[in-house]
């Protein structure tokens, strides 16, 4: 299984990529958790990532792509990308990467929210800096309040969503997404998850799509 997840900031698709990865034994692949990673490292390259993810804008593509194709060529299983690509020209590259190393993506997942409905998810989220473990205050908080369940890390809150980061997010994903999605469409591997309801009837929709789609 070689899946990628597309949708909004805020959709739910690290939080379903690990229940994926989980349920599939799949290798989840976030590209924001690996410019991320860059960032905390303070390369010169984590320098530049800093000024676009603070901002809330997409960081360019070449340097997204040199840093994702580094991590993808050492996958030696299944994966799920989550957030990767984010723009047509993402999209081509990796496209022509995966079929380089005989292994194309076999499913896209849209999960799809109305942007109205995803205020309360960013202002209740929290993150495990240390492992990248995602909670929320509300619908899935960590049994010990503040601490991850897995290495007991103080949780906190992403520095990107802040109110005015997340807008600039917003606008970024509505300018951007549409060619990708219809990039998909055309190759024919788009599927789409209405991903409005609980974490866990969201989980269980995908999961069930993902199990038709490979038996069929
Ligand atoms: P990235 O880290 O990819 O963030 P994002 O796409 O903006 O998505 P999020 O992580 O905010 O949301 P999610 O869909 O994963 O939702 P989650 O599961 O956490 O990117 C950050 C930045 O990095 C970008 O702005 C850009 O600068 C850069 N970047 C990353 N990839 C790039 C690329 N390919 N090219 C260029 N730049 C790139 O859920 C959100 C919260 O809601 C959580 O608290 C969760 O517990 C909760 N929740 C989830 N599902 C539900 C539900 N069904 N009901 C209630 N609560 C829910």
């Amino acid at each position: 299984m070689r899946i990628a997840l597309l949708g909004a900031p805020g959709a739910g698709k690290g939080t379903q990529a690990a229940r994926i990865c989980e349920e599939f034994g799949l290798k989840h692949m976030s590209s924001g958790d690996i410019l991320r990673a860059e960032k905390a490292a303070g390369t010169p390259a984590g320098i530049k990532i800093k000024q676009y993810m603070d901002a809330g804008q997409l960081v360019p593509d070449e340097l997204t792509l040199s840093l994702m194709r580094e991590h993808i060529q050492k996958i030696e299983k299944g994966f799920v990308l989550d957030g990767f690509p984010r723009t047509l020209v993402q999209a081509q590259a990796l496209n022509r990467m995966l079929f380089e190393l005989d292994r194309p993506l076999n499913l896209v997942l849209n999960f799809d929210v109305p942007l109205e409905a995803l205020a309360r998810r960013f202002s209740g989220r929290r993150i495990c800096p240390t492992c990248q473990a995602v909670y929320h205050i509300e619908s899935l908080p960590p049994k010990v309040a503040g601490k991850c369940d897995h290495d007991g890390t103080a949780l906190i809150i992403r520095a990107d969503d802040k109110p005015e980061v997340v807008q600039q997010r917003l606008s970024t994903y509505k300018e951007t997404m549409d060619p990708i999605l219809a990039y998909y469409k055309k190759l024919g591997c788009l599927k789409t998850v209405d991903a409005t309801g609980s974490i866990d009837s969201v989980t269980k929709a995908t999961i069930e799509k993902i199990k038709r789609h490979f038996e069929d």
